[in-house]
């Protein structure tokens, strides 16, 4: 789909050419819930500014520079904790002083606590660089992107950020930022920032400097940058695109609604507290469809369908916004409270610009995954607040945002949509850039919502959607009339009939519905036939295309092969990569054979996050 393939040199190889609040912004230190994901002790010293001043080498793979950190300390503190991780420290200031400080020892998860002595001092210096192999960091070759020319991306959620910045790397311990970065002058910088350089400034032979300041204080994981040939395109008075040249018209095409989900969003729950909205349209090795860093949403290529059918991770990463970038999970065992809510927010924006019918078929397909999973994940995975053992960079989507969402949409059903937007509305100004607890939410809710009423409070079921595995039983099933259609048209196929006609005309959560509710095992004959009818192996767009090989690798439907390789080959979106080789490696002989032969190929070029996960699932 894109002029240059993730892979450009690996396809050349023979092989596969056939291929109540936690915390308050105004009490700096006001106490926050444990985070097991860093080593920070916030109740000592935290970090609340971080001025980065940086220079991205491509040739080594690293950054390197400085970075100053303005802290709040109690007066007896006499150290604070850093996260980090990889990075190599050259020096460390306190006060303009020269400061004793220690790297502990690397815990596999969590990085090295950084601990530095302060001295008395407010302000620490540190001098350091990245690992090339930091896990935030892709550093892409020209190959790997539209212009060919070099491309550095990061990505921070979970607990990555701590590979490239010295700072407190927990999403309760809120910081401003700044940054000055220089790039090789062929290239652009764009941070989750304020821009105040367009164009940069001359920094030196062959190098250009850009600035960035963000004002508002934002937990760690939302500082981000991205750096390569790019261009910008307004779509509206507040919003556009960033991209490289060849693919900036395609995204302002797909991005065209943006303006308008930005005004339904406001409506709904507040005013937008970031200045303006970009996206950032990243190479195909992004790993993730969205990631909603402030005032610059960063996306997958693989969203540019050209039909704007996919344009709802849009308003996803737009409604973070409010959940999560305003108001933030102070842990991630509390990580439903941004992406529920925001897959929630997701569907009233839909709702609002597409239809009730399009919302529905959405909340149908989203159940379907809630209950795959709920047969699939370990009863104590089903919960909305983890509990035990927590992986930060771990989570099963279908819970976490699914049945977060579902969660939302019950309450709706049972107080009335106007008074929980009422109530959101109230909540995101009343914790707005704070830190939230599930324990707090439910706190919060109650004292506006159900007040004591002790007959709502029953029908609610709050505790139980929040603490317990399953889904309690006061949630009721969305029903979409747009799918009936699918439906019959599933059981005429099943029966024997040719593929239905009425594809043509289907939208694009049709045809997933299709692809999903066929039965799981079908002859070679039934899927060719699928396959000419749809052309399936080379449709454009790539959520119907991953349903497709869903259903054909566990088959082993050979004619599949070199397009799932051609798949795998040209994005490293890991929601569609690793489920690709799950069931690769499960199918047998023919589909282990090609996810060898395709892994050895591919993984160069995967971002380390997805290329760690397709790791372990190919060599075990
Ligand atoms: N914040 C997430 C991406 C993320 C989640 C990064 C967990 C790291 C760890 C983002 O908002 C998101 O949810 N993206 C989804 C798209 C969405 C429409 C469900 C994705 O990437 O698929
Ligand atoms: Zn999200």
């Amino acid at each position: 789909m894109l002029r240059r393939t993730l892979l450009a040199s690996a396809l050349a190889i023979p092989a596969l050419s056939a291929c109540v609040s936690a915390g308050g912004a105004a009490d700096p230190m006001a106490p926050l819930p444990l985070d097991t994901s860093s080593h920070a002790r916030p109740d000592e010293a935290r970090v609340r500014h971080v001025s980065l001043d940086l220079t991205a080498d491509f040739d080594r793979k690293v950054f390197h520079g400085k970075a100053t950190l303005d802290i709040s300390a109690r007066p007896d503190a006499r150290e604070i904790v850093l996260d980090s991780d990889g990075l190599v420290i050259r020096a460390v200031r306190a006060g303009g002083r020269e400061a004793q400080y220690e790297l502990g020892s690397r815990d596999e998860k969590l990085g090295s606590a950084l601990v530095i002595q302060l001295n008395g001092a407010r302000q620490i210096e540190i001098e350091y660089e990245s690992a090339p192999n930091a896990s935030a960091l892709q550093w892409l070759e020209p190959a790997q992107t539209a212009s060919n020319k070099r491309f550095l991306f990061s990505q921070g959620q979970a607990i990555h950020n701590r590979t490239w910045i010295p700072t407190q790397d927990s999403p309760g311990i809120r910081q401003t930022y700044d940054a000055r970065i220089v790039v090789p002058a062929d290239l652009k910088a764009v941070m989750s920032a304020e821009m105040l350089t367009r164009d940069g400034e001359p920094a030196g032979e062959g190098q250009r400097a850009f600035r960035f300041r963000m004002p508002q204080p934002i937990p760690p994981y939302l500082i981000a940058i991205g750096i390569g040939d790019l261009v910008h395109r307004d779509v509206g008075p507040r919003t556009g695109v960033y991209a490289e040249p060849s693919v900036v018209e395609r995204g302002a095409y797909e991005c065209a609604d943006m303006e308008r989900m930005m005004d339904v969003a406001e409506a709904l729950y507040g005013p937008y507290r970031w200045g303006r909205y970009d996206v950032l349209i990243l190479p195909p090795s992004f790993p993730y469809g969205g990631m909603e860093n402030p005032r610059l949403t960063f996306l997958t290529p693989t969203f540019l369908a050209g039909d704007r059918s996919l344009v709802s991770l849009v308003a996803h990463e737009l409604a973070h916004s409010w959940s999560g970038n305003l108001v933030t999970n102070a842990v991630w065992a509390d990580g439903w409270l941004n992406e529920g809510f925001t897959s929630y927010i997701e569907g009233r924006i839909g709702e609002a610009l597409f239809g009730a019918e399009h919302a529905r078929m959405a909340e149908a397909l989203s159940w379907s995954d809630i209950q795959t999973a709920l047969g699939s994940v370990p009863a104590d995975g089903q919960r909305l607040h983890w509990v035990g053992e927590v992986d930060a960079n771990e989570n099963s989507s279908a819970i976490t945002y699914d049945k977060g969402a579902l969660f939302l949409r019950t309450v709706e059903g049972i107080v009335s949509r106007q008074r929980l937007d009422t109530y959101l509305r109230s909540y995101f100004d009343r914790y707005a850039f704070q830190p939230m607890t599930t324990q707090g939410f439910l706190v919060d809710f109650r004292a506006h919502v159900v007040l004591g009423d002790a007959a709502l409070e029953a029908r609610l079921m709050l505790d139980q959607w929040a603490y317990e595995p399953g889904i309690p039983s006061n949630a009721v099933q969305p029903q979409a009339s747009g799918f009936v259609a699918v439906e019959q048209a599933v059981a005429a196929f099943n029966a024997g009939g040719a593929p239905t006609e009425a594809w043509a005309n289907w939208n694009t959560m049709q045809r997933q519905r299709f692809l999903q509710t066929l039965p799981r095992q079908l002859p070679a004959a039934r899927l060719e036939a699928l396959e000419r009818a749809y052309g399936l192996n080379a449709i454009g767009n790539m959520e119907v295309r991953f349903d497709w090989f869903a259903l054909a690798i566990p088959n082993g439907y050979e004619p599949a092969g070199s397009a799932v390789q051609r798949f795998l080959s040209e994005q490293g979106r890991g929601k569609f990569v690793r489920p690709i080789y799950r069931a690769l490696m499960d199918q047998g002989a023919w589909g282990q054979a090609l996810a060898r032969r395709t892994h050895e190929a591919t993984r160069g070029a995967y971002h380390p996050i997805v290329q760690t996960a397709v790791d372990r699932i190919v060599t075990g």
